[in-house]
C-alpha cells in the first residue's frame, strides 16, 4: 500500500515514459506541456525520457518541433522559456510503431533503460487499442514490477467492456501498477473538497440529511463536439461524463471520511457511495433522466451548428449530448436528499460547479415569508476559476429588519499563493510517485458502469428519444420540470 501524498515533492529516480499516441490530440494539449511544465519546475528529475509512439514517419527533431509548438500554444506565454525547452526536448524522442505488431512492440525494450528503471507506459490511445497494447508489451516482456500503466477514459463503453479491458490488465500488472485516469480528480479544488469537508469542523454537521436539502453538480460545456463527433456518436453525455466526472464528484461530496489518506481508504470510501446509488432502470428512468441534444443556435451572439450538422455524426443520430439526473443515495447521511447531476455541451456557459443547498430556517422571524428568505448555499466552483462561495443572508441598509442575501466568496487563485498544478501536471507527477490516490480502482470503475448499464438499457427499453434544445440555452425544458416536481430550481435559477 503507497500513503496518499498531494504534495509537490520532487521524486528522485530516472524515469522512462512512453507515450503511445505520443503525436495525439492529448499529448499535444496536455501531456507534453505538462511534462514540461513539472520539468521546467524542476518537479521531475531530469534525466526523465519522454518517447511519443505513433504510427507517423517523423524524425527525433519533427517530433520536438511539433511538441515545441504545441507546448508553446498551450503554456501561458510568460511560463514557456526557450532555454529549458531547449534542455527539455533532449529528453524527447519519437518511435514510430505499431501497437498491434508484437515485433514493433519488441523493438521499444531496445530504447528504454534496464529493468530495475521505472518506466510508464501511458495510453494516450482510442481505447479500443487499450486491451492490445497492454497484452503485447506484457507478452514482450516489457513489464517490469517497477512499470506504471496509465489508463485514460473511457474505459469500455459498458460493463462487460470495461471488465474486459480490466481483466487483461489484471493478467499482466499488479492493480496498483494500473492508474485510471479521472482528470477531474487531479484538479486542486477538487482535493480541497477533501480539505475544506474533513480539515474544517465547522461543515461536517452540515453535511448530512437533515441540513442538506439538495445537492447540484453541474459540468457544463459551451462547445460542442468539434472534430470529435465520431468517438462521440459512440458515447454521449452519459457515458462521455456522467459514468467518470460527475459519478467521481458525487463521491467526493458524498463518501464518509476515509480512516486515513491511504489511497485504498479513500477509493473503498468512494466505492460505498457508488455502490449506494439507488438503481435507476426502465421502471424509473423516465422519472428521473432528461436526454438531450443541441440543435443550431448562438453561443455568445455567435451562430453555431446543431449536433447532427457536425462532422463525423451521423444525419436523424439520437445521442444524447446533454444529461440531467435525479440520483438518489440510499445511505444514512444522504436518504431524502436528491443528488442533481447534469452536464451539456453547446450550454451558455463553461463551467463545473457543486452547490449544496441547505434547508431553509424553520420559522420567518423577520416578517417575510419563510420562502421570501433565500437558503443558505455553498458553492464549490472546480473551474474556470477555482473558489468557494457561501450565501449568507444579512439585513439590508435602512431601518426595516429586511434581509438580503449576500455572498462570502473565495477566490482560490487570490486565497492561495504559488503556482497550481493542472490536472495533468498533478496526475502525472502522482504515477511518478506511484501513488494511486487520485485514481479509479477497478472496483470503482467496474461499479460505477453497473450502476450506469440499466440507465442505457432503460432508455433503450422506453424508446426514451433526446428532447431538443436550442445551442446557447440550458438543455430541454424538460430538466427544469425533473427539478420542479420537487419544488427546487436550477442554481442558475434560483434568487
Ligand atoms: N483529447 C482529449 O482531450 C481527451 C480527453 C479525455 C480523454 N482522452 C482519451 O485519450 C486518448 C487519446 O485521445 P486523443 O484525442 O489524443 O486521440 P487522437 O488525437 O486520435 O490521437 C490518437 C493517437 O494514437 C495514435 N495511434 C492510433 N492507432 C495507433 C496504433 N495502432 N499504433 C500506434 N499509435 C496509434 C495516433 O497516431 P497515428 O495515427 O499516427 O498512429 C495518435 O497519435 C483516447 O483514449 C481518448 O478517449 C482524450
Amino acid at each position: 500500500m503507497t500513503s496518499s501524498s498531494f504534495g509537490k515533492s520532487r521524486p528522485q529516480h530516472d524515469v522512462d515514459i512512453v507515450v503511445f499516441g505520443g503525436g495525439g490530440d492529448l499529448a499535444r494539449r496536455k501531456l507534453v506541456p505538462s511534462l514540461y511544465d513539472l520539468f521546467r519546475d524542476g518537479l521531475v528529475p531530469d534525466s526523465t525520457r519522454v518517447i511519443g509512439v505513433s504510427r507517423s514517419d517523423i524524425s527525433d527533431d519533427g517530433y520536438r518541433d511539433m511538441m515545441a509548438s504545441s507546448t508553446r500554444e498551450f503554456t501561458p506565454e510568460h511560463e514557456f522559456d526557450s532555454e529549458v525547452w531547449h534542455r527539455f526536448a533532449q529528453q524527447l524522442s519519437h518511435q514510430y510503431l505499431d501497437v498491434g505488431d508484437i515485433g514493433q512492440i519488441r523493438s521499444l525494450g531496445k530504447l528504454l533503460r534496464n529493468h530495475g528503471t521505472p518506466r510508464i507506459f501511458y495510453m494516450a490511445l482510442p481505447p479500443q487499442l487499450f486491451a492490445a497494447t497492454c497484452r503485447n508489451l506484457g507478452e514482450a516482456g516489457l513489464i517490469t514490477p517497477e512499470t506504471r500503466v496509465v489508463l485514460e477514459k473511457p474505459i469500455g463503453r459498458d460493463l462487460s467492456g470495461a471488465k474486459r479491458i480490466n481483466e487483461v490488465f489484471a493478467e499482466y500488472l499488479d492493480e496498483h501498477q494500473v492508474f485510471r485516469i479521472d482528470h477531474y480528480l487531479g484538479k486542486e479544488t477538487v482535493q480541497n473538497l477533501m480539505a475544506l469537508r474533513f480539515g474544517n469542523s465547522l461543515f461536517e454537521p452540515l453535511w448530512r440529511r437533515g441540513r442538506i436539502e439538495q445537492v447540484q453538480i453541474t459540468v457544463a460545456e459551451s462547445i460542442g463536439v468539434g472534430d470529435r463527433g465520431g468517438y462521440y456518436e459512440n458515447a454521449g453525455a452519459l457515458r462521455d461524463m456522467v459514468q467518470n466526472h460527475l459519478l467521481q464528484l458525487l463521491c467526493m461530496v458524498a463518501m464518509e471520511a476515509p480512516t486515513s489518506l491511504n489511497a485504498d481508504a479513500i477509493r473503498d470510501e468512494k466505492l460505498k457511495v457508488l455502490r449506494s446509488l439507488r438503481r435507476i432502470d426502465e421502471t424509473n428512468v423516465r422519472k428521473t433522466t432528461v436526454r438531450g441534444q443541441y440543435v443550431a443556435g448562438a453561443i455568445d451572439g455567435a451562430p453555431v451548428k446543431g449536433y447532427t450538422e457536425e462532422e463525423g455524426v451521423r444525419s436523424g443520430s439520437d445521442t444524447e449530448t446533454y444529461c440531467a439526473l435525479q440520483v438518489d443515495i440510499d445511505n444514512w447521511r444522504w436518504a431524502g436528499v436528491p443528488f442533481y447531476l447534469r452536464t451539456g455541451k453547446r450550454l451558455p456557459d463553461r463551467y463545473s460547479e457543486i452547490t449544496l443547498q441547505l434547508r431553509p430556517v424553520p420559522l420567518a422571524l423577520f416578517g417575510q415569508k419563510p420562502e421570501d428568505l433565500v437558503p443558505n448555499r455553498l458553492v464549490i466552483r472546480l473551474q474556470p476559476d477555482e473558489g468557494i462561495k457561501l450565501r449568507l443572508m444579512v439585513k439590508g441598509r435602512g431601518r426595516q429588519m429586511k434581509l438580503e442575501p449576500v455572498n462570502l466568496d473565495l477566490n482560490l487563485a487570490h486565497a492561495v499563493r504559488g503556482r497550481p498544478l493542472s490536472a495533468y501536471e498533478r496526475l502525472l507527477l502522482e504515477v511518478y510517485r506511484g501513488d494511486p490516490t487520485l485514481f479509479m480502482r477497478r472496483d470503482e470503475v467496474e461499479a460505477a458502469w453497473s450502476w450506469v448499464d440499466p440507465i442505457l438499457e432503460g432508455w433503450a427499453m422506453q424508446e426514451m428519444g433526446c428532447k431538443r434544445y436550442v445551442a446557447g440555452t440550458w438543455g430541454p425544458s424538460k430538466a427544469v420540470s425533473l427539478l420542479d416536481r420537487n419544488n427546487h430550481v436550477w442554481a442558475e435559477d434560483a434568487p
